[in-house]
């Protein structure tokens, strides 16, 4: 058995450390793969394997498999993401595409070098707070989620580019040929791709190429017809030719902006052009002995993630009753979610208390303030704004056979973003404007009411929640992220909390989820999940209840280093989601 020095619980690690801590695991993924046999174990919706080589979780068997025949090209967990971000584009266009944007956390196993990319949609360089107003001042929700206006400038092409050029191993055309091939040989639509349709079929019917792409034949597709989609297959194409230039510039750029301009929206050539992808520091922080590395601003996130569980260290949860440990983690959400609408925005825009937010003596302050026995209010902390979740999102988890690390969250807003493809480029584009504070002092569809901080300014990035996470120990590593708005927060504390205290893969995406965001001042529990007992006891502490709320996607793996144990679980209340683990040949 391999032995790792286990880190101080608040000691930050230096590089230095932590790359030496990581290296021993890339070695035992080596002696895995010349060593041997391959026992799997089917269970709800999750495969494990006593010596496996690579784990992907992903919402789609089809993206999954497209990762594992990248890995078998000789790729890395990279070009592995970027096949199974590719094909949820193709097979999975109501949450995630070409047309949207996405946050990733890379960790690379032979330096221990951990890093974020940030490709988030950005405003574009005419954005008109107006735009998104009625004539009484009052927010237009249709301009905002609906149509070319709504969308902001795609960052999942210039995202993938650079990632695969920096960390990859292999050219974009190996990488997304799965894509391209799926696109154009056609697949077997999802019952949540179907429903979705038919959720937003009367905005899609609202714009022609919308109405090609979605209305085959002029009929809503079902689970059992094949799904062509031939446009995005040219599309994806250029960019496996060309990279980011085969989409930021030259025809498709061309035909999208005429496009969007056609249909009332401000994007021009040069907005695409200006688009980058950012590589970003991630946030790293320590918890009962484990390391976690999040997201970053333009994420709210990770900052909120990290505040939690710095409030949530100094109590000892393990052996507390079900009502009592969910009342303090509900009052760390509380205090967390408090603060990350006020503060967080684009960091290349906004000045940001980080240091602060982040720091554990600013934890303990906000830990003493939480009673024992009784809900905290949110109207006795000092005011703040209020976010409500979005609708669509995916999330991803990579292990490959060398210990490489990728979580990614990729959206396009709520469901079909936009639901506005732009012309023969075959790619719809997100709602993610959204997403922006966009007019001042009044909620946007979810709810939020705009600081400052997330106001839309010309290329500017709007706030999002997207979490992609990381969890290493000295024996047992995670990667983690969920859909689900501002839950996705939450999901990903609460896998967090779970995995530290020793829950597995499947564990960790079957729990039961709750959720609080300081406004409004109200608790949701997942639906049928939790007993009248827990209920009433949270309702006797004074906590006002939801015990309504459905969510959950999330995909996780998971590594064990003392057993070489790798398990990939998607969440069971998906059922397109297969985690695989793989041998690599
Ligand atoms: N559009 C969802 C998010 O980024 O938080």
């Amino acid at each position: 058995m391999l032995k790792f020095r286990e880190p101080p619980a608040q000691e930050p690690l230096s590089g230095r450390r932590f790359a030496r801590f990581h290296r021993w695991p890339a070695i035992v993924a080596f002696l895995l793969v010349a060593g041997a046999g391959f026992d799997t174990q089917a269970q709800s919706g999750v495969l494990t394997a006593t010596q496996p080589t690579a784990a992907i979780a992903s919402a789609n068997a089809l993206a999954t498999n497209a990762g594992f025949e990248v890995l078998n090209k000789g790729g890395n967990a990279v070009d592995a993401a970027v096949a199974v971000a590719t094909t949820l584009s193709v097979v999975q266009p109501e949450a995630s595409g070409m047309g949207g944007g996405f946050l990733a956390l890379i960790h690379d196993a032979a330096t221990g070098k951990d890093t974020f990319i940030d490709a988030r949609e950005m405003a574009p360089a005419a954005v008109n707070s107006a735009d998104y107003a009625n004539a009484d001042g009052s927010p237009n929700r249709d301009h905002s989620v609906n149509g070319p206006l709504a969308a902001g400038i795609p960052g999942y092409p210039a995202g993938l580019a650079y990632m695969v050029e920096k960390y990859g191993k292999l050219p974009l055309s190996v990488s997304v040929a799965p894509a391209i091939r799926i696109a154009e040989n056609g697949f077997h639509p999802t019952e949540s791709l179907v429903r979705s349709i038919q959720q937003v079929g009367d905005v899609l019917r609202r714009y022609p190429a919308s109405k090609a792409k979605f209305f085959p034949g002029g009929k809503a597709p079902q689970t059992t017809d094949l799904f062509r989609d031939k446009a995005q297959a040219r599309t994806l194409k250029a960019f496996a030719a060309k990279g980011a230039k085969g989409f930021y510039a030259g025809p498709v750029a061309e035909e999208m902006v005429a496009a969007v301009k056609a249909a009332g929206g401000t994007w021009t050539m040069a907005d695409l052009a200006a688009y980058e992808a950012r590589e970003r520091t991630p946030i790293e922080l320590n918890y009962a002995g484990y390391k976690v590395i999040t997201a970053p601003p333009v994420s709210s996130g990770g900052v909120a993630i990290a505040e939690m569980l710095n409030i949530l260290a100094g109590i000892d949860l393990k052996d507390m009753g079900e009502v009592q440990r969910m009342h303090y983690v509900i009052e760390a959400m509380r205090r967390a979610f408090r603060d990350h609408n006020e503060y967080l925005g684009d960091p290349d825009f906004v000045k940001m208390p980080l240091d602060m937010l982040l720091s554990p003596y600013y934890a303990d302050g906000l830990r003493q303030s939480i009673l024992p026995d009784r809900a905290t209010k949110s109207s006795w902390l000092p005011a703040a704004h209020a976010k409500e979740p979005g609708m669509h999102t995916m999330h991803f988890s990579i292990i490959d056979q060398h210990g490489n690390m990728v979580s990614m969250t990729c959206t396009v807003n709520t469901t079909l973003g936009s639901k506005f493809v732009a012309g023969k480029s075959g790619i719809l584009l997100n709602d993610e404007m959204d997403d922006f504070a966009l007019v001042a002092g009044k909620p946007n569809a979810f709810g939020l009411i705009g600081g400052s901080a997330n106001a839309p300014v010309a290329h500017k990035r709007m706030l999002s929640s997207m979490s992609p996470s990381l969890v290493i120990g000295k024996d047992r590593l995670l990667v983690i992220g969920s859909p689900g708005g501002s839950t996705i927060i939450t999901q990903v504390l609460e896998g967090i909390l779970g995995f530290v205290d020793g829950k597995s893969a499947s564990e960790i995406t079957a729990q039961k989820r709750y959720h609080h965001q300081y406004l409004p001042d109200r608790v949701d529990l997942e639906r049928n999940a939790f007993s009248a007992d827990v209920i009433d006891g949270l309702r006797a502490m004074g906590y006002e209840i939801n015990d309504q709320r459905s969510w959950g996607n999330m995909n996780v793996v998971t590594w064990d280093t003392t057993t070489g144990v790798k398990a990939a679980a998607s969440d069971p209340r998906n059922p397109a989601g297969l985690g695989k683990v793989e041998t690599i040949h």
